[in-house]
């Protein structure tokens, strides 16, 4: 894994990352560690993957804090807060990647409670931690971000339109954030290679990942998304405060 940010350059900073006991969250505390940085890693379920991922930072001499918490409760993400607090004092970076909504066996707003109203919940629970100069990134997919102008696949369409309403939330705040201090940032990325969500949109629609990456050119894999998340963590922002990973032209418009 070749490193994204200068080593030591984010010495003295805290960085949370939501769901980043796996997958692509995982590989961002990774390279936020690598940096410097004392890393919390937020698990729901994969505890032990957390653990493991600490200890995993800890032996190279980095700082790192696990906390379970579902950020669908409010208690349980005003815990996260305080344990944050207890242990840092305070956050640098907070990045908004824990997502989901195609679990089975759930309630069916599933998905806007997690993407748009947990996420709300999360920033709204870390605004006080948040210092003058801190930066919160919202992790997107190019399918939920441009949904309003290009359709999806039908499995992936509540997913998308939740979290577009979160991104949505988030944007319309951004005023109150830059007078707290904070930015805001969305990381919008095409499917990524390797993960559950690919997995699972394939099997309903065979075909569709490969003709993805044919249009595309190529469709980044986890490690090297994480990367471009956790440079947007520190990289400037552009005036519609968007990074986009990967290729948007078969995606149109807002
Ligand atoms: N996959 C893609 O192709 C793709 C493409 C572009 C952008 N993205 C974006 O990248 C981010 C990460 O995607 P991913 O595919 O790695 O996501 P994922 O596999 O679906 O899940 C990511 C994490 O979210 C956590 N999570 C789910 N529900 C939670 C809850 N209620 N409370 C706390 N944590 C919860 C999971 O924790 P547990 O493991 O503990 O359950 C997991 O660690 C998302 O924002 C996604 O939209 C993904």
């Amino acid at each position: 894994m070749s490193h994204p940010l200068a080593p030591g350059s984010l010495e003295g900073k805290n960085v949370l990352v939501t769901g980043s006991s796996r997958g692509i969250g995982a590989d961002t505390v990774r390279y936020f560690a690598a940096a410097g940085a004392n890393v919390v890693i937020n698990f729901r379920n994969k505890e032990a993957r957390a653990v493991k991922l600490a200890e995993e930072i800890r032996a190279t001499g980095g700082t790192a804090l696990t906390v379970g918490a579902d950020l669908t409760d409010a208690d349980s993400v005003a815990g996260m807060a305080a344990q944050i607090r207890e242990a840092y004092g305070s956050l640098d970076v907070l990045v908004l990647n824990a997502s989901g909504g195609m679990e089975s066996g759930m309630a069916e707003d599933y998905a806007m409670v997690l993407n748009r109203d947990a996420q709300v919940g999360v920033v709204d629970a870390m605004l006080p931690l948040l210092a003058v100069g801190s930066r919160i990134v919202f992790v997107t997919s190019h399918q939920a971000h441009f949904i309003h102008s290009t359709p999806t696949m039908p499995e992936y369409e509540p997913v998308a339109r939740s979290k577009r309403a979160g991104e949505d939330a988030l944007r319309a705040r951004i005023e109150e954030f830059e007078s707290a201090g904070v930015e805001f940032v969305v990381v919008s990325g095409d499917m990524i290679e390797g993960t559950i969500t690919a997995t699972l949109l394939e099997r309903a629609n065979p075909g569709a990942i490969s003709a993805r990456k044919e249009a595309a050119g190529r469709l980044f894999n986890v490690s090297e998304f994480a990367a471009e998340v956790a440079r947007a963590a520190v990289e400037p922002i552009g005036a519609d405060h968007t990074r986009y990973v990967g290729d948007v032209s078969d995606f149109g418009g807002n």
